[in-house]
């Protein structure tokens, strides 16, 4: 079934809602290799690039559907955070705001009897779980450094360790 233009307009902008996001978590690598924090920095870049996959896979989907790649501007992401508990945070802030636009996507999709995308979509919603408990146990484990100077330099160490499979996909 080739995609309808109601479905096809909303995958054009989760496309740019990716690439924000990886623009953003790029801000926010840069930050923390600024601040001396390389393992955060490095888990961060990933995470970057696992965005880049997700608005990669809208726009195969739209591809494989016959249907019309629209790319649009990518607004500026912030470059100043306060600190690496500030930087978790709002990405933990954003993971939920990316859930909110994949559960209208999907009500979109059911609204147009469009199966095919809602069986695509249906790995998105696992995905933003599993990466709205990423950030939250990540704040947890900050939390508990609460600025500890040697602690913050083991958790930093173990995050740069932090392989693609802990952090999903
Ligand atoms: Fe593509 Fe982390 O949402």
């Amino acid at each position: 079934m080739v995609l309808n233009s109601v479905v096809e307009n909303t995958f054009n902008q989760q496309i740019n809602a990716e690439l924000y996001a990886s623009y953003l978590y790029l801000s926010m690598s840069a930050w923390l290799e600024h601040a001396d924090l390389p393992g955060f920095a490095r888990f961060m870049r990933g995470q970057s690039q696992e965005e880049y996959e997700h608005a990669m896979r809208f726009l195969e989907h739209i591809e494989d559907r016959d249907g019309f790649v629209r790319l649009l501007p990518i607004e500026a992401p912030p470059t100043e955070f306060d600190s690496v508990e500030d930087v978790i945070a709002q990405a933990l802030a954003h993971e939920a705001h990316v859930s909110v636009l994949i559960n209208d996507i999907y009500r979109i999709t059911v609204e147009n009897e469009d199966h095919a995308a809602q069986v695509m979509l249906h790995w998105f919603i696992t995905e933003q779980v599993e990466e709205e408990k990423l950030f939250r146990d990540i704040l947890a484990e900050l939390r508990k450094v609460d600025g500890q100077s040697d602690a913050l330099l083991l958790l930093d160490r173990d995050m740069g360790n932090r392989t693609d499979t802990d952090a999903g996909t």
